[in-house]
């Protein structure tokens, strides 16, 4: 292929990539947004593929193929959940790939001279550095999101004395990387590699619990700047687009991120600087008071007296994939005259938006799905919460209690209704390991066990209650 029609394919797919991204910010239409996204890798890949600058296709294949077949065998055995961990575990190897090609390219023959060279020397350097941070990141936000490594943040005492000593030390053997001749600067180049390495592990270990959905859109953010930088080795003008488009909406929904849970981006992307003792210890307060139970049919009953009634599905929903019996109920109650809304927390489940996708798919209707705080006022006009699988994302104690590990984080204010009934198997804590005093407050009743079996026994309690609604 010609370069100009190259040109032309990566301009074609720059554009696709930008149509994908404002498809994926709506849910009807991010079918299409993923859509241009397919359509927009085709281009580039093809394009690439068959410009002058690949020769060897034995080896590309030989590359390609098995990846093909190991990323769709993968991804099409991933459950909905555990769709951040795929997520986590594709960034570390855009990072992985960024320190290769920056260690290739530093290898490789070079005809560049003067400024030229010397501008090329340090993408390589930056490249590598984004790099290793994002792939040691990205691999320990794989392990905690795999419950492999323990959520709670790792707060070392001289914490942010060492992350500064990693991040001068990596500037440091700048020095003699950019003086050395030919390739000597390799050493510099690998002991900055294994630093900012331990800098990435480091900074993402930092951060625990309930904030781990802002490491997951930072290290995309900076996977992106990976890419963008591994563009800049390569010259090749698609990736530094696409890295830099990747990148920056990363960086946009961190920041959106930290705005719906109260924490200051900057503190969070630097590891929790500035943050008090609170995440580190937790001095929260043991929730008082007495648990009360409530079966299936008692909910049931509940509902078909409600005239309004709010749903908050968290991650157990997801597990339990009771979102299908869920629609249905929504919809047998609508069909009676009752008002039905979800309320959904920015960080309910374990990905953005989770709640919604599972919602959308079992065909609930948009309008009904409201933020949290389009909602949040309306809980004390409410007659009955349904809380099913969430348990942070309702937990009072985030308002309530001061020295909670999730203070200050705005949560569904449940509470405020009339009944508020929680659905989950025990009384175990939520992603945070924070205990909720909402289990204990008198006007909540739980109903333990599966969540599906549960939304299932309250379907069939509800049909046989329904012909005969009172209100
Ligand atoms: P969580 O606080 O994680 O609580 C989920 C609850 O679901 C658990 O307490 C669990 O209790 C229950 N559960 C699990 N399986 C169940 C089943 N089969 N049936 C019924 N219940 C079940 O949920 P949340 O309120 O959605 O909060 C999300 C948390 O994850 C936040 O802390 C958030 O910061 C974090 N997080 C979010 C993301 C994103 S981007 N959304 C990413 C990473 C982490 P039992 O074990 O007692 O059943």
């Amino acid at each position: 292929m010609s370069s100009n029609l190259v040109t032309v394919a990566y301009i074609a797919a720059s554009i696709l990539f930008i149509l994908s991204l404002a498809g994926l910010s709506n849910q009807e239409t991010a079918r299409m947004g993923n859509l241009y996204g397919i359509l927009g890798m085709v281009v580039a890949f093809v394009a690439t593929a068959s410009s002058a600058a690949v020769t060897g296709y034995t080896t590309l294949l030989g590359a390609i193929l098995p990846a093909v077949v190991i990323g769709a065998f993968l991804a099409s055995r991933v459950a909905m959940t555990s769709m951040p961990e795929l997520v986590a575990i594709l960034h570390s190897f855009v990072g992985l790939a960024a320190v290769l090609v920056g260690i290739a390219n530093y290898l490789g023959d070079s005809s560049l001279l003067g400024i030229e060279e010397t501008i090329h020397k340090l993408e390589i350097y930056i490249g590598v550095f984004i790099g290793a941070v994002t792939f040691t990141g990205s691999i320990l936000a794989f392990g905690k999101l795999r419950a492999i490594i323990s959520s709670k943040p790792l707060l070392l005492p001289a914490r942010h004395l060492l992350n500064i000593g990693l991040v001068l030390g990596s500037i440091y053997l700048a020095i003699p990387y950019m003086h050395a001749e030919a390739a000597s600067g390799l050493k510099p180049l690998l002991i900055m590699a294994v630093l900012a390495g331990i800098l990435g592990v480091h900074l993402v270990a930092a951060i625990g619990g309930a904030d781990m959905p802002v490491v997951i859109s930072m290290l995309n953010s900076y996977s992106g700047w990976a890419a963008a930088a591994a563009g800049f080795m390569l010259s090749n003008d698609l990736l530094i687009v696409t890295g830099a488009l990747v990148g920056s909406s990363g960086a946009i929904l961190s920041i959106i991120m930290c705005k719906a849970m109260n924490r200051s981006f900057i503190s969070v992307i630097l590891g929790g600087f500035g943050q008090g003792s609170s995440s580190s210890q937790s001095i929260a307060e043991q929730p008082q008071g007495q648990v009360t139970s409530i079966d299936a049919q008692g909910v049931a009953e509940l509902l078909s007296l409600a005239k309004k009634v709010i749903i908050t599905p968290g991650y157990g929903m997801a597990v339990a994939q009771a979102q299908h019996p869920v629609s249905d109920i929504t919809k047998l109650l609508r069909e009676n005259g009752t008002k039905v809304r979800f309320g959904i927390h920015p960080v309910a489940g374990r990905l953005p938006g989770h709640m919604n996708v599972l919602l959308a798919e079992a065909k609930v209707p948009y309008d009904i799905v409201l933020e949290m705080e389009e909602i949040n006022e309306d809980f004390s006009d409410t007659d009955v919460v349904l809380v099913i699988g969430a348990n942070d994302t309702v937990n009072p104690s985030a308002l309530e209690d001061p020295g909670s590990p999730i203070a200050g984080m705005p949560v569904l204010q449940v509470w405020h209704s009339t009944h508020v009934i929680v659905m989950k198997r025990g009384m175990s804590s939520g992603y945070a390991g924070v205990d909720n005093p909402l289990f204990y407050k008198e006007n909540t009743k739980m109903l333990f066990g599966d969540a599906k079996k549960n939304v299932d026994a309250i379907l069939i309690s509800l049909k046989e209650i329904s012909p005969t609604l009172v209100r």
